[in-house]
């Protein structure tokens, strides 16, 4: 297993919508078992392959650390079926340092993919949990949480985080 360099923004592969997986190969293995080591590592409670320069629709989740329930998912392809509800809450993101944003998501979702060995899932998320699976699909799309905040407040993020930057 290995660490993997996390890009941050404004890295190009984080605005890139990610490419479905077709092969569950060994290759993907590995990739899969470095993202988790990386999440571990870091500290986080999710990850998306973009965030490790890799455009593949694949994600880590763990939120035990910080609500004990779910333990370690990974999905393939993952998307959300089903959601209900509203929530805001505190958010963050690996690729964006420092960085925190009250976020209005849905409270509750069920999310359709593959697990690791290509067998089709279903995950049911709320609380932190359907935040993370909310956050991490998100980035698949391209988008990072700052593209869910106002464009004044978003103006404001980029002048001071790309200042402090330099
Ligand atoms: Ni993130």
């Amino acid at each position: 297993m290995a660490i993997l360099e996390i890009r941050k923004y404004p890295d190009e592969v984080l605005k890139k919508k990610a490419q479905p997986i077709s092969n569950i190969d060994g290759k993907l293995q590995k990739l899969i078992d470095d993202m988790i080591e990386t999440m571990y590592k870091s500290n986080g409670i999710g990850l998306a392959a973009p965030q490790v320069g890799v455009s593949k629709r694949l994600i880590v989740v763990d939120t035990s650390q910080r609500e004990n329930k779910s333990g370690l998912i990974v999905l393939v392809n993952p998307e959300i079926v089903m959601s209900d509800g509203e929530i805001l809450s505190e958010e963050g993101c690996l690729s964006l340092p420092g960085f925190l944003t009250r976020l209005k998501r849905k409270e509750k979702v069920l999310i359709k993919g593959l697990d690791r060995e290509g067998k089709e899932v279903e995950i049911e998320g709320e609380g932190l949990l359907g935040r993370a699976l909310q956050h991490e699909i998100d980035h698949l799309e391209g988008i990072l949480l700052i593209d869910r905040i106002s464009p004044l407040k978003r103006e404001l993020f980029r002048r001071k985080y790309l200042k402090s930057k330099k």
